[in-house]
């Protein structure tokens, strides 16, 4: 459902971006209409990154991210349109427009309102004297109060019915309760506290929700943990417990452990990427969850069987999707937290740096695959290790496995050497091919800096560009006749956004605000935003008008011209040729 301008004008209105900006950046520069700071989406040691409170847009000299109070939403929270139009709303205390009626998000909505005050109510506890207990047991395990707080830990009282009384109080019904999993139905029919005397911490989503809990016993005991059951918003497969924190770190990677425990010792630590699948192993859904946030992860696991099986499994999950995986090995300790507790952050640091990468790992997977002593087994085994060498760029790292092959199937050096470089030189000359196919491609000058978004053709580009940023300052031009059609564009991107803003013009639609942020992309706004970005002379409008279009329906032609088959081309010759005598 598309929201209405007026819901998003109010939206934003009621979100100011310079407060909602300093939420997440020191703004400590002011220059003309412009504060300054620190661009949260690239690392920067000047400030590039500007926030116009008259235009409601922000937009980074550095990196070229730009947009509305919303596209920041997006981009800083990882979220997608209709979810940061949510955030914002929530933010603001207004009600979403389809939250109005629909009895399953009405219950939804409610099962988090529930949820959330449940996590209110744990976190209150450390506070009481029943909660020393849990106090104390933090200190034992060295998480400070601090991180207690971001966290939201919390502590549910050795009671079967202090959590169902309080939410009871605060208007729940023992049903809404128990849909939640939060309390369960006893044999005589009553509800008791699912968890009780228990280390509670809350799983949130991406959109700061809270779905559910875990809850750790205090010390040794059975069963260590307890999870909430799957429910109407919570769904242990898919979520992944803390990317709610790690979706926002800087650092590059997300480094994906085991444990809930662990997690809060390596965010406390400052490895503030960590996270955890919720008591199982990684799951294809939580996989590609990651790969929305990251396209590398570091995987430390327990360092036992179990763990080595599970980051086996991991990384075949995410190679799949792309995402560049390495395995962190941890040496004298059992997992992450016990490792930094006895070493400390520096040693965790170096760890990381020096984690194992990904081809000695599946080196070592490819080779507890095979039973060597087999013959068959052997090639099989042979195969695929060599591909594996084959891939490393270093012909010293090449020659260094190619030997460890080598010796593992007990096979002489030069051969294994040998079908590496054979194997090598196929794939170098299938990256040559790609290579010259780009380099014949046109030069490229002053593109977007998003991939995605490289213009083919730099010369209309610019006309296109000329042309939005006309149509965004004096949209009646948009009603000149002989404007061209979005297709006659040579970058999808920019026709993308030039179709927007040409319908927006025809339904006497704003071209400038937030609402254009449901229609476009990310990189889209981005892109708007620094094409509105660049000086125009005013007054010329009508002139430039006339160039671009020249420019646009020229290169147009060009183009449909080279692609066509031989016979069309001279007949499109001939008959240019006939038009000039006639001229
Ligand atoms: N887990 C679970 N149920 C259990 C045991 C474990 O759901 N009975 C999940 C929890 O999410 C836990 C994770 O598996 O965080 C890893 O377990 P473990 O390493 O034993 O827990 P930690 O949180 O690391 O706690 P600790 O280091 O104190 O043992
Ligand atoms: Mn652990």
């Amino acid at each position: 459902m598309a929201f209405s301008e007026k819901f998003i004008d109010d939206l934003v209105a009621r979100n100011d971006i310079v407060d909602v900006v300093s939420g997440y950046v020191r703004l400590s520069k002011r220059s003309g209409a412009n504060q300054f700071g620190l661009c949260p989406f690239h690392s920067e040691k000047t400030p590039s990154f500007s926030v116009n409170q008259e235009k409601q847009i922000y937009h980074c000299f550095g990196c070229g991210k730009g947009g509305s109070v919303i596209n920041f939403i997006m981009e800083i929270e990882n979220l997608g349109y209709r979810d940061a139009v949510a955030f914002l709303a929530r933010r603001a205390g207004m009600t979403m427009p389809e939250e109005q009626n629909d009895a399953e998000s009405r219950k939804r909505v409610r099962m988090l309102a529930l949820n959330k005050d449940a996590a209110r109510f744990f976190y209150e506890q450390l506070a009481t004297p029943a909660g020393k207990r849990a106090g104390d047991y933090m200190a034992q395990r060295r998480i400070s109060p601090a991180t207690a707080r971001n966290f939201g830990i919390g502590y549910a009282p050795d009671s079967w019915d202090s959590l169902e009384k309080a939410m009871r109080q605060k208007g729940y019904t023992d049903f809404e309760l128990a849909d939640a999993g939060l309390v369960r139905r006893g044999k005589s029919g009553g509800f008791y506290d699912t968890f009780r005397n228990r280390l509670m911490f809350p799983v949130i989503d991406v959109r700061g929700n809270v779905i559910g809990f875990s809850g750790r016993i205090l010390g040794d005991g059975e069963p260590k943990y307890m999870n909430s059951p799957e429910t109407l918003v919570f769904n242990k497969s898919r979520n992944l417990f803390a990317l709610n924190l790690a979706k926002k770190s800087k650092s590059g990677y997300i480094i994906l452990s085991e444990g809930n425990i662990d997690v809060v010792s390596l965010h406390q630590a400052g490895f503030d990427s960590a996270v955890a699948s919720l008591g199982t192993s990684l799951t294809p859904e939580q996989a590609r969850l990651l790969s929305r946030y990251t396209n590398q992860v570091i995987i430390a696991y327990d360092n036992d069987g179990a763990g080595l099986k599970a980051s086996q499994r991991a990384i075949t999950i995410l190679e799949k999707l792309d995402v560049k995986v390495k395995v962190l090995r941890l040496t004298g300790a059992k997992d992450p937290d016990e490792f930094i507790k006895a070493k400390g952050p520096e040693a965790f640091r170096k760890l990381l740096e020096g984690s194992e990468n990904q081809v000695d790992y599946r080196l070592r997977g490819v080779t507890e695959k095979y039973d060597l002593s087999v013959d068959e087994q052997k090639v099989e085994f042979l195969k695929e290790a060599t591909e594996l060498v084959a891939r490393l760029p270093g012909l010293v790292e090449r020659q260094v496995y190619a030997m460890r092959v080598a010796s593992l199937a007990g096979v002489a050096e030069e051969l294994i050497t040998q079908e590496v470089e054979r194997r090598r030189k196929r794939l170098v000359n299938r990256a040559y091919r790609e290579e010259e196919r780009r380099q014949t491609q046109p030069e490229r000058q002053s593109q977007p800096p998003e991939k995605e978004l490289r213009y083919d053709d730099p010369v209309s580009a610019r006309a296109e560009e000329g042309m939005i940023r006309l149509l965004s300052l004096e949209p009646e031009l948009g009603a000149r006749p002989g404007l061209p059609e979005a297709e006659r564009f040579s970058s999808p991107a920019l026709a993308r956004i030039y179709g927007v803003l040409r319908g927006r013009i025809a339904r006497h639609e704003s071209v400038s605000g937030a609402s254009l942020g449901e229609e476009l992309s990310g990189a889209e706004m981005s892109l708007l935003v620094r094409i509105q970005q660049e000086p125009v002379d005013f007054g010329k409008g009508d002139r430039a008008l006339q160039d671009y279009i020249k420019i646009i329906q020229d290169r147009c032609q060009q183009r449909t011209e080279k692609d066509a088959p031989l016979d069309l081309r001279a007949l499109a010759e001939r008959q240019r040729e006939k038009g000039k005598r006639y001229e």
